[in-house]
């Protein structure tokens, strides 16, 4: 027996930024160190995700996680108790053979998921190290390059608008800190504007202002206005960023839009996109279309993959597989790396790892419910992934990751390096 040694694992039942039931999970090893992460959850999510067990029937919407704790309890803490935390892949291995579905459904995703990163924790704890310095061991990392959004949209704001996310990247700033704090000018010029326009109606689900935009074109002027308010340079110091999600309006090359109802084919939402890359200065687009749209991801791709991150994030769902597949056909040139997605650490790693290898951009990835576990913020620094994407810039458990990534910076001190332009996978910047 080691000091690393798991005596215990123990579920219990939290509650998640939207006021729903989900799973934490707490790991105490034998020398008294212990660590603890909590899953999140998905609103758009993909189909080939790992799948989060909810008991169903009519508590909180049938949305409560009983049958999941009781499998960290269980069925789970059995398996687990007497190994070594180290053994991370080891352990994750374990989890997915206990599972034994494709999609985590029996277990559950979110037992498993916040399980895999507690371990996690609980090594880190027991090592002496902080979580990001644990992952990295003595390999140089970089600060990420955040990606925040400014206004919410579709799955997030009752589809008031068909985009998900508006968001902005600052690849010029010097550092992590001034990136937060030229994004701090844009959220707070964006909620000016909306307050002289009538439109101040609160935040959507990740912290962004509510849409009250008659179009998407609407939110992207209003975007471009708050950023010039600031005096930064749009497209040179400041670029949008924009997650479509089309998988939660598109299907078999038809997509049809909220606010006006039209439906546009695969060509005409490509078109679309095209327009807007050509007004504004859009550095990433995630999801440009739904996660069975291969020949338009491909068409999108050899048209703007040069001078545009391409991210999948439904598309791919954090499978190496997928990532692997995507590169050979060249249907984008970035992938979202979201832990719960992938179902277990050692999965989300291979899935980012594959897309190193393919020269893609990696984005570490939130999920829009969240709660104060800042696990992917170390995730970002200590797998060098160069991007990190959170949700907004207001509500606490947004700013908790925001805030632990500046902690990391500060403890790197004058070995701290931001990523910048690095970070994006295309050559063509705006000019
Ligand atoms: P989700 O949204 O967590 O609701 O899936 C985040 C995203 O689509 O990137
Ligand atoms: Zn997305």
């Amino acid at each position: 027996m080691t000091d690393s040694t798991i005596a215990h694992v123990r579920g219990r039942r939290v509650w998640d930024s939207r006021g729903r039931p989900t799973v934490e999970v707490e790991v105490t090893l034998h020398s008294g160190m212990s660590g603890r992460a909590i899953a999140p959850a998905g609103a758009s999510t993909g189909s080939g995700e790992a799948l989060d067990l909810r008991d169903g029937g009519t508590a909180f919407g049938g949305l409560d996680v009983t049958n999941a704790l009781s499998n960290v309890n269980g069925e789970i803490a059995g398996a687990l108790e007497g190994r070594d935390a180290r053994d991370q892949a080891a352990i994750d291995a374990s989890l997915v053979a206990l599972d034994g579905t494709p999609n985590r459904s029996r277990l559950g995703g979110n037992a498993i998921v916040a399980t895999s990163m507690a371990v996690l924790h609980a090594a880190a704890a027991a090592s002496r190290q902080p979580l990001w310095r644990y992952l990295a061991g003595n390999r140089p990392v970089r600060l990420p390059l955040p990606e925040i959004q400014i206004f919410g949209g579709g799955a997030h704001a009752a589809r008031r608008v068909d985009v998900q996310d508006f968001m902005i990247m600052c690849p010029a700033a010097g550092s992590f800190t001034e990136a937060l704090e030229w994004t701090a000018e844009v959220y707070r010029a964006a909620g000016a504007l909306m307050k002289d326009a009538g439109k101040l109606q609160g935040v959507a689900d990740e912290g962004g202002y509510w849409p009250a935009f008659d179009c998407n074109e609407d939110a992207l002027d209003t975007l471009m206005r708050a950023i010039a308010d600031t005096g930064l340079q749009p497209g040179k110091q400041v670029g949008i960023s924009l997650d479509i999600a089309a998988s939660e309006f598109g299907r078999d090359g038809h997509y049809t839009l909220a606010l006006d109802g039209r439906t546009l084919g695969t060509d005409q939402m490509i078109d679309m996109l095209g327009r807007w890359l050509d007004t504004y200065p859009i550095l990433s687009i995630e999801d440009p279309l739904a996660e069975d749209d291969l020949e338009g991801f491909r068409h999108f791709s050899q048209s703007y993959g040069s001078r545009c991150q391409i991210i999948g994030d439904d598309f791919l769902v954090t499978n190496a597989d997928r990532v692997k597949a995507a590169a050979s056909q060249g249907t984008l040139n970035a992938v979202l790396i979201k832990p719960n997605q992938a179902g277990t650490v050692t999965e989300a790693h291979e899935a980012l790892q594959a897309g190193k290898t393919a020269g893609f951009g990696t984005i570490v990835s939130a999920r829009s419910g969240e709660s104060e576990d800042v696990t992917i913020a170390h995730l970002s620094v200590g797998w060098d992934a160069g991007q990190l994407k959170v949700g907004s810039f207001s509500r606490s458990e947004r700013m908790a990751k925001w805030n632990e990534v500046l902690r990391i910076e500060e403890a790197l001190g004058p070995q701290a390096r931001f990523c910048g332009w690095s970070a994006l996978p295309f050559t063509d910047r705006p000019r």
